[in-house]
């Protein structure tokens, strides 16, 4: 293993709030870190080279090894477990998981209501708890299209704003859980780059405590 730290950093829209956080913890990231399309970007003088990936696709990186350290959603960790440790809530990117559908909406006439969801795994085990049966629809985005159109009577979607469902007319029914990104580590690199990631999680949570306050 080189000394160089990979962190899997998820593109998109945690993407920026992310690369502020190292900035406040005093890692100095180029500028054009934020504009570039490269999926690989090496920062020598902090001894950090960053991967950008699909923030679902976080935590297979960093499980697998070919990164130290990665950025990954609640809602990601939720859905698939993982060999990885959870090691900081860095308290960015805060959003929930709800249950939502057209307000009193016919649905579909289906016996078992439909739900679609980019999350099978956590609506499953949601309803499951409520002692509820239904069927699970997997779709990949754009899951408010799916009671619009009549794929689904509701969603388990991530609610942030709530914008999107304010403006495709569809109503929160249920809220299942609160979301943050969270600092994750490989089990081995944990052992092996020990002093760079204490060191790299003790700035992050200064910052992130500072900022609580
Ligand atoms: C997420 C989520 C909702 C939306 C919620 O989608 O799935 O659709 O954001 O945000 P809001 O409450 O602020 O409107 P994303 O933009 O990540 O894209 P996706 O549809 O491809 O999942």
């Amino acid at each position: 293993m080189s000394n160089m730290l990979t962190i899997a950093m998820p593109k998109g829209r945690i993407f920026d709030e992310a690369a502020d956080l190292l900035r406040k913890a005093g890692y100095k990231l180029p500028p054009e870190f934020d504009e570039s399309r490269k999926l690989i970007l090496e920062v020598p003088a902090e001894k950090m080279r960053f991967i950008l990936a699909k923030p679902m696709d976080v935590a297979t990186y960093v499980e697998h090894g070919v990164a130290d350290i990665g950025i990954a959603g609640k809602d990601v960790m939720l859905e698939e477990e993982r060999d990885v440790y959870e090691v900081l809530d860095l308290k960015i990117s805060e959003c929930y998981l709800a249950v939502a559908g057209l307000p009193g909406g016919s649905g579909t006439g289906a016996v078992a209501p439909k739900v679609a969801t980019k999350y099978p795994g956590v609506a499953s085990s949601y309803f499951r708890e409520q002692g509820e049966q239904v069927e699970i629809i997997k779709l990949n985005g754009s899951i408010e299209l799916a009671p619009l159109i009549g794929l689904a009577d509701r969603i388990v979607d991530i609610v942030s704003t709530g914008r999107t469902l304010k403006e495709n007319g569809l109503v929160e029914f249920e809220k299942i859980c609160s979301i943050t990104s969270r600092l994750i580590v490989n089990p081995v690199s944990y052992r092996m780059k020990d002093e760079q990631i204490d060191e790299l999680v003790s700035r992050l949570s200064a910052v992130v405590e500072g900022e609580a306050l």
